[in-house]
């Protein structure tokens, strides 16, 4: 096979989209009902060409809750990433729950949302255990990570098949106006990424991603999956939820094949 073809290029590094629906359960808990339901909303993403669901399960169960987990685990025909903080509380659930992969992810009470990676330096001796543990239920780990050297090299010390690169500092630059320092953070995350690969990690990447910041990111060839939730909510609320996803996609794949075609660099 050819390799340097982009057909055969972009075929060798179709990246994967997950949707994160934890937002349609924040819009459900605002009036402490039952609906929206994220659990339809995971089934109409996947219709529309999600190859996976994320949820994450805070320790104050501000949006997901354990009941839509179990939901999840129970009816998505797709692989659900399970996001949780790495606490004792949370690898129980896991354990139980056994979705395909757990992201392990910081988390603080008092923040709107995941700010910065995992401490894996700093928490090492915490999280080699918690990583063996799940890894030996056969789940498989993910580190939501900076994109630094030094974490990766810790991420495939730590045994971790897989790190997320937070793209939130480089999705926070990319507005127009901090172009230099968006295509600092771009650098950052690229030199990770392969890195990451070359370490053997597998590499994917989210969090504050749109139409736009993805393109750039999906043109990283070493990244093989995306986590994309908070946006895409927002936006099923002028488009629905599957053309929001399918336009995901579709710009994802198209940066992706751009990225292989002939001359691209
Ligand atoms: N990946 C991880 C590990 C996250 O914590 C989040 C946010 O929950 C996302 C991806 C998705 O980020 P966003 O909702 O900003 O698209």
């Amino acid at each position: 096979m050819d390799l340097a073809t982009p057909t055969a290029r972009t075929r060798a590094t179709t990246p994967r989209l997950g949707v994160n629906i934890d937002h349609v359960a924040t819009v459900r808990n605002a009036r402490g009902g039952a609906a929206p339901d994220p659990v339809r909303a995971a089934h109409l993403a996947v219709a529309a060409g999600a190859d996976g669901i994320t949820a994450h399960l805070r320790e104050d169960r501000r949006h997901i809750r354990d009941g839509d987990i179990a939901r999840l685990k129970q009816e998505l025909m797709v692989p659900l990433n399970f996001e949780a903080g790495a606490t004792r509380e949370m690898v129980d659930i896991a354990l139980k729950v056994q979705p395909h992969a757990v992201c392990l992810v910081p988390e603080r009470r008092e923040e709107r949302t995941t700010e910065g990676g995992l401490d894996i330096i700093g928490r090492r001796d915490e999280l080699k255990p918690m990583i063996g543990e799940l890894s030996a239920a056969g789940i498989r780990v993910s580190l939501f990570v900076e994109a630094d050297p030094a974490v990766m090299r810790m991420a495939a010390e730590l045994g971790a098949p897989v790190v997320e690169l937070h793209t939130g500092a480089y999705c926070d630059r990319h507005d127009g106006r901090a172009v230099e320092a968006a295509r600092a953070e771009l650098r950052r995350i690229e030199m990770a990424a392969a890195l990451g690969r070359d370490l053997g990690l597998e590499i994917h990447a989210g969090h504050g991603l749109n139409f736009e910041s993805v393109v750039p990111v999906a043109r990283i060839p070493e990244i093989v999956e995306f986590n994309i939730g908070h946006f895409l909510v927002g936006e099923a609320i002028f488009t629905g939820l599957e053309a929001a996803v399918a336009r995901m996609r579709a710009v994802i794949l198209a940066a992706r094949a751009e990225q292989g075609a002939p001359g691209a660099g």
